[in-house]
This record gives structure tokens, C-alpha cells and sequence, in this order.
């Protein structure tokens, strides 16, 4: 990164898109009145449709039938579409030949579907999503605390696996509470010395690095359509055939049979096996889509780009008053778009409504679904606030947040909220919704983490 780039060479460079995402000029009402641009900062959460997705899906449609048994030429469109999907995951992931290519719902029910095939014990750190420490809770599983720097938890992670020889690490490629990246290929060279196998979740790496499945040889990946410019409800598993073939079928199911008796079933081999039931044929197929194009975009470019949304945030905010920012681990290098951080004498969660309501910013708020990471980082069960980048953001959605924070800081809330459902909220809440939806609709917040 080139810290001598003035404002207007980075405007030029940077101020724009990486990649055309729909919704990208939505326009959304402010609380006092009046309406503006939406700042998208919770690409973490769920990432808009690509441009080229959403046409693709226009353009397919027409075509979208029942698959494999159907002997319409829609049904052999549908069936060659949706196989052919797992060609672009695999090309997306620079899988091996024999790797399998499971069309799951998404990262958590794919690490769920894995938790049943694992023949022996999984090994955590406890820095994870839930979606990556709960699944393993039910068999056998040990929790490794991650140490203050990456460097002692890796050898932290040597010792620990030459001691248990687990089954399994299950390790988060980049985390959804800090950005930080783990360093794969180191990481998969310890655990296969210990004939460990690793499961990457990869729900906030696939869509910001490049993941080579045959290079670092990582033995399985998860991720999700949703976080990757396929906000169409698919996910997937992609990994090696032998547990995948030999695990209990993760749907019991019409699909994953060869046969069937009225006392039993033979069932068939992954990737069929965990398939069970009607599939998500058009989630599949804008996610083969989103695997085609991202993988295009993913890059040295992409990467800069995201870099410089990021260091013009943190740089912002660090010099105001009264933010900070987390991290776990200060000797980790590769970060990606997230940025977490508090603002003192503000609930999080008031923050996030603040800058909802007065300046149309989306950011997250919580605990993110990482409870002991939070703990761990020594935040309050309130958690804190986090934007997170995507492909469609620009340099002016970092300096906006940054504008609201400070405003925030210097002048307090410029409206009165409240905690609804123990969710602040703005009272009263005059912002329309579009009306296209059902009269009287109003977001209910929920309590969640
Ligand atoms: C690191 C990580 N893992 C897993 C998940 C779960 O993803 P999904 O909700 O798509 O199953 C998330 C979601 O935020 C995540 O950030």
C-alpha cells in the first residue's frame, strides 16, 4: 500500500466499484426526513447479487425444471445446468480431480453435513463462528484457546495436534469479527505432519482471496452463495470422496438411493448421497454463476482495492476520540474487509441504529455469532459494531462512516431511540418502507447475536 497517495489519487482509484452489484444506488429514507445513497457495510452478513447473476438467472429461468428424472427438455437443461455447477465450484476452488462437490444450504449446514462424516476428533481454536464450533460440540472435539499472537498459536496448534493427533482441524480461513486471514498452507502443512485433515470455513474467505484447494491441499471447503454474490440459498462442501462416501446420508431421502427396501436403503455415493430431496436448482445455478465471475475478479487488484477501503476506515476512525478497534492478533498480515470496533459510552447496538437511521449506513452489531471470540476480546455482551466490505463499495462509504461516527461523537444521537425486543430502535421510527410491501409492515427487530 502506498501511503503517499493523496485523497484525489485514491478518489480516482478507488472510488469506485470494484465490481457492478445490484443495488448499488439504492436510495433509502432518513429518519428526520429526506432520503440518501445506502452504504452498504455488511457484506459479511449477506453480499447483494452481482449484476451478471441476476441477468443470468433472467436468462435461465425459462428453462428451470425438475432435475435428474425428468425426461422434458427443460428437466436435461436443469440437470446439465445444475451438474454443470459443480464444475465452476470445483474451477473456482482449484479443486483435485477426485475432490466431491456438495450442494448444501449453506457454510453451516455444509460443516453440519462434515460433523457426520469425521471419524475420530475435531480440533477447534475458540475464536470461531458458532457455525464452525457448534456442529463439532456433538462428537468428540477438543477446543484449542488461540494464543495473543498467530505465530504462538500456530505452534501452539503443532504441539496441540502432535499430542491429540485429532481427525480434524476446522479452522475459519478469515474470521467474521476481525478480517484476519490465517496463513492456510502453513496451516494445512502442520496438520497433515500429524495426519490431520483441515476444513477451511471459508464463508468470508471465498469471497475476498482466492482459495486453491490442489496447491495448499486443504482437505475440505465450505462456503456460502450468500456471502459470495449468489444471495440465492446455496451452499456447498467441496472435499475429498472417502468420508464423504462412507458417512450416513446428511438428508435421508428421495436422490441418495440406489436402492430402496421397506426395511432399509442402499444409498448411493457422495455427492448424491447428502442430496437428498428436490434441490435449490437456481440457487445452484447463480452460485456456479457468482464461482465463474468472482473467481475472474478475485485477485491482486481485488485484494488492493479492498485494502485501501480498509486502511482509509481504520485510519479514520483510530483518529477519533474514543474508537477503537479490535483484532486478535497483531502479527497477522493479510486482513480482509471486516473492521470491528466500539465507540465509548454507546451501546453497539445504538450506534448501528444511529447510523441506520440518520445517515442510511448498514453496518452489523452484536457478538456476530462468535460469542467466545467476543469474550475473548474482552467486549461486553452488547458486542460492538462492524462494517465489512464488499466488491460493489466504494471510498466514500468508508468516509461516510467515518463522517457519522465522528458526528456521533461530537454532537450525540440527533434523535431519540429506544430498546424494542432489546434491540435499539429509533422512537419513533418514521422511515416509509417501499410500497411494494404489505400495509402496516414493520421491521421487527429481534434479539440476536
Ligand atoms: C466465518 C463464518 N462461518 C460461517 C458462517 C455461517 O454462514 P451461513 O450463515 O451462510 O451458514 C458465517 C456467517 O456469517 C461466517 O461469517
Amino acid at each position: 500500500m502506498n501511503s503517499d497517495l493523496n485523497r484525489s489519487q485514491l478518489v480516482e482509484e478507488c472510488d469506485k466499484a470494484f465490481a457492478d452489484v445490484l443495488g448499488a444506488d439504492l436510495t433509502v429514507p432518513l429518519v428526520r426526513g429526506g432520503e440518501t445513497r445506502y452504504v452498504n457495510l455488511d457484506h459479511a452478513a449477506s453480499t447483494p447479487p452481482l449484476r451478471a447473476v441476476a441477468d443470468h438467472l433472467a436468462l435461465i429461468t425459462p428453462h428451470y425444471s425438475s432435475i435428474h428424472r425428468g425426461a422434458g427438455y427443460a428437466s436435461l437443461v436443469s440437470t446439465s445446468m445444475y451438474e454443470a455447477a459443480r464444475d465452476s465450484v470445483a474451477r473456482f476452488l482449484c479443486a483435485r480431480p477426485d475432490d466431491k462437490v456438495v450442494f448444501t444450504r449453506n457454510t453451516t449446514d455444509s460443516l453440519n453435513l462434515l460433523s457426520r462424516c469425521v471419524p475420530g476428533e475435531v480440533l477447534v481454536l475458540d475464536v470461531e463462528h458458532h457455525a464452525n464450533l457448534l456442529p463439532w460440540q456433538a462428537g468428540s472435539h477438543h477446543v484449542l484457546l488461540a494464543a495473543d499472537t498467530l505465530a504462538e498459536t500456530l505452534a501452539e496448534l503443532n504441539r496441540t495436534l502432535a499430542e491429540r493427533g485429532s481427525a480434524l482441524l476446522a479452522i475459519t480461513g478469515a474470521s467474521n469479527v476481525t478480517g484476519e486471514v490465517v496463513p492456510l498452507e502453513r496451516i494445512v502443512e502442520i496438520a497433515h505432519r500429524h495426519g490431520t485433515r483441515v476444513v477451511v470455513d471459508a464463508a468470508q474467505l471465498a469471497p475476498h482471496r482466492r482459495i486453491d484447494v490442489t496447491r495448499s491441499d486443504v482437505d475440505y471447503v465450505a462456503f456460502s452463495g450468500h456471502k459470495t454474490y449468489a444471495p440465492y440459498g446455496a451452499g456447498v462442501l467441496l472435499g475429498r470422496p472417502d468420508w464423504l462416501d462412507e458417512a450416513p446420508p446428511h438428508l435421508a431421502g428421495g436422490g441418495a438411493v440406489r436402492e430402496v427396501r421397506l426395511d432399509g436403503a442402499l444409498w448411493a455415493a457422495a455427492p448424491e448421497r447428502h442430496e437428498a430431496g428436490s434441490p435449490n436448482v437456481l440457487g445452484v445455478a447463480a452460485l456456479a454463476k457468482a464461482c465463474d465471475v468472482v473467481g475472474e475478479l478475485l485477485g491482486d487488484a481485488s485484494a488492493e482495492h479492498e485494502a485501501r477501503l480498509r486502511e482509509r476506515l481504520v485510519n479514520g476512525l483510530e483518529r477519533l476520540d474514543g474508537v477503537s478497534t479490535h483484532r486478535f492478533w497483531a502479527d497477522c498480515t493479510d486482513v480482509i474487509g471486516v473492521v470491528t470496533f466500539s465507540v465509548a459510552g454507546y451501546d453497539a447496538g445504538l450506534v448501528a441504529a444511529y447510523l441506520s437511521a440518520e445517515h442510511g449506513i448498514g453496518v452489523r452489531d452484536g457478538r456476530f455469532c462468535a460469542h467466545p471470540a467476543i469474550t475473548r476480546l474482552g467486549l461486553p455482551r452488547s458486542g460492538a459494531v462492524r462494517a465489512s466490505f464488499g466488491l460493489g463499495s466504494r471510498l466514500d462509504d468508508a468516509d461516510r462512516l467515518v463522517a457519522a461516527v465522528e458526528q456521533l461523537l461530537i454532537e450525540g444521537p440527533g434523535w431519540g431511540y429506544a430498546q424494542l425486543n432489546g434491540r435499539w430502535t429509533p422512537a419513533p421510527d418514521l422511515r416509509p418502507m417501499p410500497e411494494w410491501l404489505p400495509v402496516g409492515t414493520n421491521a421487527v427487530p429481534r434479539l440476536c447475536s
